[in-house]
């Protein structure tokens, strides 16, 4: 029922999730080896519960969970990932985890809320001025790689790159990657774990206060983080730091321009921005699914037993549909009250610790949008990216109502 690769199912997943979802609370796929989660409830429960995790190797062999090895030619690849947190179970991951909560402090992501709206004025300014733009190329993507690389301390001379890298490093993540994809993610990895090291090299020669600068005169019970454990570390958050952010607004800016009413309601100031934002990663997510590994026996989700060794997939789409939860969940509705109940963020020990910065980012940028450019409309329908995991658009051509233009320039004329 579920072909995560068929480009018709990633045009518009939800009729065939709400189909799968309504037909029970969990699938097995014995194809794709693997049993789907689809209901609301279970998918929350599921990200809390220890007795799953991101990765087996801690526990058992590749035998003894049925896992194919790693395959050598994308070596640098799985070196690059080896301490990513999110492929990382305790103790690692609480370890490296506390290290990095320490710096994303309430405080110092609240510190960027006011280089943010700057940030996404100066950007939109630009776009407005040329007419027609990218959302995502020439505003999305700069925005959020720059505000990732001033948390972190990166500079932003080579924002490109980075977002070169990152793009074809989580292609990593899809059911259907290519051996051309893997060798390209594998030298994306490499390029990218090169640079680190310089930016780590250079933080050794004279240390300062970022980001980097702590991981690397960080000592976790008397030790050092090695260079392989910062390198892991500061991929994850440069790649998790703009990936979702971007096409969160790339997806939910088409889901409003769709949708005017909704639209309407946000430049009328009915709704504020910040609500809307929770609405948008419900309707439609930028991150599908996510997988977990059976680490003990015993298991059962919503009373199936599911045995040690397997995987299984959570359908976070299909959760953020679920009408036991969200009244008419297909609906896109930008005041609904219980939005942040999605399940957008994940949960558990594997919580998405860039949340509170993706949520002043995306406030800002759609309340730049609201405000000036409010005859925003799609200048031609956007092209998916053919992925299911990670969910967005190849572009979002946008520009001004042409009347709007005219309104304007009577007005200030
Ligand atoms: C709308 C934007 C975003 C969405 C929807 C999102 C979603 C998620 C989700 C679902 C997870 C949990 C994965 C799992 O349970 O296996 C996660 C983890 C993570 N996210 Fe985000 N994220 C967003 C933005 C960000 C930003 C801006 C950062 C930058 C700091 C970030 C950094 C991370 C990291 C480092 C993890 C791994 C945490 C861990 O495994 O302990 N994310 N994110």
């Amino acid at each position: 029922m579920l072909d995560p690769t068929d480009r018709a199912f990633i045009a518009d997943p939800y009729p065939t999730l709400a189909r799968l979802r309504e037909a029970g609370p969990v699938h097995h796929d014995e194809r794709l080896r693997r049993y789907f989660v689809t209901r609301h409830a279970d998918v929350r429960s599921c990200l809390r519960d220890r007795r799953l995790g991101r990765n087996f190797r801690h526990v058992g062999t590749e035998e003894e969970f049925n896992a194919a090895p790693l395959d050598p030619r994308w070596q640098e690849f799985w070196e690059v990932e080896r301490w990513s947190l999110l492929f990382i179970e305790p103790p690692d991951h609480t370890r490296i985890r506390k290290l990095v909560a320490s710096a994303f402090t309430p405080r110092a992501v609240e510190a960027m809320r006011e280089p943010a709206r700057q940030l996404a004025h100066e950007l939109l300014d630009a776009c407005l001025e040329r007419g027609r733009f990218d959302l995502l190329y020439d505003f999305a993507q700069p925005y959020s790689i720059t505000l990732i690389c001033r948390m972190l301390g990166v500079p932003t001379d080579r924002h490109r790159d980075l977002l070169d890298w990152s793009h074809r490093h989580v292609k990593m993540y899809e059911f259907d990657t290519t051996d051309e994809q893997a060798e390209s993610a594998t030298h994306a990895a490499a390029e990218f774990r090169d640079y680190v090291r310089e930016l780590i090299a250079d933080r050794r020669r004279s240390p300062c206060d970022d980001m980097i600068g702590a991981l690397v005169a960080a000592r976790v019970d008397g030790d050092d983080l090695s260079d392989d454990e910062i390198v892991s570390t500061v991929v994850v958050l440069l790649n998790a730091g703009h990936e979702a952010t971007v096409n969160t607004l790339g997806n939910g800016v088409r889901a409003l321009l769709g949708h005017p009413d909704e639209w309407r309601r946000l430049v009328d100031g009915e709704v504020a921005p910040a609500a809307a934002v929770e609405e948008l990663i419900r309707f439609d997510p930028p991150l599908q699914l996510f997988e977990r590994w059976v680490l003990e026996d015993g298991v059962e989700i919503a009373g199936v037993a599911v045995p040690r060794g397997e995987v299984i997939s959570m359908l976070f789409g299909s959760a953020n549909r679920d009408p036991r939860v969200f009244r008419e969940p297909d609906s896109l509705d930008v005041g609904r009250p219980n939005a942040a109940e999605h399940i957008g963020f994940g949960g558990g020990i594997h919580v998405c610790i860039g949340a509170p910065l993706a949520r002043i980012e995306l406030e800002a940028s759609l309340r730049a949008l609201v405000e000036r450019a409010p005859a925003l409309e799609l200048a031609e329908e956007p092209v998916r990216v053919p992925a299911f995991v990670i969910r967005g658009f190849q572009a979002v051509e946008v520009e001004i109502a042409p009347e709007a233009d005219t309104l304007v320039s009577t007005v200030t004329g």
